[in-house]
């Protein structure tokens, strides 16, 4: 997981590959910072994303040298009123409040998770894997437990199977389930899509209130051993299994 902080001389890597491994961006960004002719190597523009990267290369954007950094991954349990944006306007706490890492200024979550809600939320330094989960062609799967106020109606549980028409559009969940021996009060629902306020806009639609709102699990990697408000870096095999 940890990349080495020197220029590879052995492996050489590609320009856009290194440029987004310096944080600076994704390595989508990066090739159009190259095309645009605003990455230099040893002061001249370098346009070509593909230039394999010497040891004795010095790598700038703009005045910006760059430099390959480790990533970082981690998982949090997010409890119930925190932000997830890195600053809040109104000095709300922020998740990144419960990390204690040196490194946490570099870090953003993937994705978004409401203020009044739980759950697991990844955080990372990774730019590359940031703009992967977070694009619809990926189908990064999340699952969500709403607890409700009432139990629910099989008729609108179907209803909900069967995808329910937004402002922004039709969405149907990958899944629906009522979760056992929750007296129809606590509702699974497995989704890929990361609009914003989804589930709660799903349920408001079929007219019921959420009570509680958690996140089990993102993109396969669930809470389960974690406390609320606690967090850990994760594996090297879930992040492999994340990159795939
Ligand atoms: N859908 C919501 O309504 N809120 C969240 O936090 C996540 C998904």
């Amino acid at each position: 997981m940890n990349l080495n902080k020197e220029i590879p001389t052995k492996n050489p890597i590609s320009l856009n590959k290194f440029v987004a491994m310096s944080g600076l961006c994704s390595r989508k960004k990066a090739e159009v910072l190259i095309k645009a002719g605003l990455i230099t190597i040893n002061h001249a523009p370098m346009t070509n994303p593909a230039y394999k990267i010497l040891g004795k290369d010095t790598v700038r954007y703009k005045k910006q040298i760059l430099k390959p950094e480790s990533k970082i991954y981690i998982l949090l349990n997010k409890p119930r009123g925190f932000v997830t944006t890195t600053a809040d306007d109104f000095d709300r706490k922020t998740v990144f409040d419960l990390i204690d890492i040196k490194k946490k200024s570099e870090l953003h979550s993937i994705g978004r998770l409401d203020i009044d809600t739980a759950g697991a939320l990844i955080l990372t330094n990774d730019g590359d894997l940031t703009q992967k989960l977070s694009h619809p062609k990926y189908k990064a799967k999340k699952t969500y437990h709403v607890t409700l106020k009432k139990p629910i109606d099989q008729t609108y549980l179907e209803k909900m199977k069967a995808g329910v028409k937004l402002e922004d559009g039709f969405i149907k969940p990958d899944r629906v389930f009522i979760v056992p021996k929750s007296e129809r009060k606590v509702i699974g629902i497995q989704i890929h899509s990361g609009k914003k306020h989804i589930i709660k806009r799903i349920f408001m639609h079929i007219g019921y209130f959420i009570k509680k709102l958690n996140r089990p699990s993102f993109a396969g990697i669930s809470t389960r051993t974690l406390g609320i408000g606690a967090w850990r870096h994760l594996t090297k095999r879930e992040i492999s299994l994340l990159s795939k």
